[in-house]
């Protein structure tokens, strides 16, 4: 059985939301309902182009601001085929349709995240996220269990798949562009990523009628090297943290919106930022997100890449300790627990 409530069949029979998840905080932080600033839009065709023939560079630009003092943008033009996008959706809308019992046949093991459940639930007085989610390995192959890709509907593990093998494709060109910015080989961010360790979130927020006083995701950086963001039923809920206020961000259909997570923080050695986001609910609709996680592969050292320079060419010392990627990871379940939203 699930440490805590299913969210969505909390929901559906609602008898008023548990105090578990109102969180008061929410008060004191209302949006500013001000103008507020977009988050940068990215034209990948014209990156790839200045990748592979040199020509210009406005767009490279465009994306080394981006990860320094935004650590979020969106990505069009990425190459990724309709039909797999649209095709996760369906497949990924259809899996959380389900009846309890059958979506509970992939349900996390004791003490694991993997599956469908709810994330880093550590105490009996914590806060609750108003989500469930079904959260798989995907890459390398032989770090899948099976066990927990849903067999159940046609077509969903090929989905997911094709999905991730293609964002595996994204993320790669993204960090081929982003090492040349930041005046390192492509080579040695991609030999990092080589054999790379990719996860994929499934997320679904039912709506909620108290949705100003609980949270979908509380506030967090992400531990990843990039992670890629699907809204898929394009119910705005994503906000970030800039200048110390939150501001939504609106889904652009068929882009994905990409953050520098903590790990490409501390490869860049600090240029690029891992920025503290969090998810909010919908007071009518339902929300499905699909966060695709990029991390180095399990052999590679956690830190600033060698060689380091910024535009101007300043050499800086590493602001970051080596770690190896397994203490990394471990760092990163300790600092949830001791409830932290970032641990660098
Ligand atoms: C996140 O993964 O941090 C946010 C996901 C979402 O926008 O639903
Ligand atoms: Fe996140």
């Amino acid at each position: 059985s699930l440490p805590v409530p299913n969210v969505q069949q909390l929901a559906s029979r609602y008898e008023g939301v548990p105090l578990r998840y109102i969180r008061p905080e929410l008060e004191l932080e209302r949006v500013s309902k001000d103008e507020y600033d977009r988050i940068p839009l990215i034209d990948m065709s014209k990156l790839n182009d200045n990748v592979r023939d040199g020509g210009d560079d406005d767009e490279a630009a465009k994306l080394h601001s981006a990860c320094k003092d935004w650590g979020f943008f969106q990505v069009i033009n990425h190459g990724v085929a309709e039909e797999v996008i649209l095709k996760m959706k369906e497949d990924i809308q259809e899996f959380f349709s389900q009846p309890l019992e059958e979506k509970m046949k992939y349900a996390q093991l004791p003490n694991g995240i993997e599956g469908y459940g709810q994330a880093f639930v550590v105490s009996e007085e914590q806060k609750l996220d108003w989500g469930d989610m079904l959260y798989i390995n995907a890459q390398p192959i032989n770090r899948r269990n099976m066990r927990l890709w849903p067999s159940s509907l046609s077509s969903i593990r090929a989905s997911l798949d094709q999905y991730s093998i293609e964002l595996e494709k994204v993320a790669q060109s993204l960090m081929i562009s982003m090492a040349k910015n930041l005046g390192v080989e492509p080579e040695k961010l991609l030999d990092l990523f080589k054999e790379g360790v990719q996860t994929v979130r499934m997320n679904y927020y039912p709506p909620c009628e108290q949705a100003s006083k609980v949270i979908g995701i509380a506030p967090h950086s992400d531990g990843s090297g990039l992670t890629l963001l699907n809204q898929v039923n394009e119910v705005q809920g994503l906000q970030i943290k800039k200048d110390g206020k939150w501001i939504p961000v609106d889904p652009i259909p068929g882009a994905f919106i990409v953050n520098v997570g903590d790990i490409i923080e501390i490869m860049s050695n600090g240029v690029y930022k891992s920025i503290e986001h969090r998810a909010l609910v919908n007071h009518k609709k339902e929300r499905l997100s699909i966060a695709a996680f990029h991390d180095p592969n399990v052999d590679a050292m956690i830190e600033p890449l060698p060689n380091l320079h910024t535009l101007d060419q300043e050499k800086q010392a590493p602001n970051y300790k080596s770690i190896s990627h397994q203490d990394f990871k471990k760092l990163g379940r300790k600092m949830k627990l001791d409830g932290k939203n970032k641990g660098l």
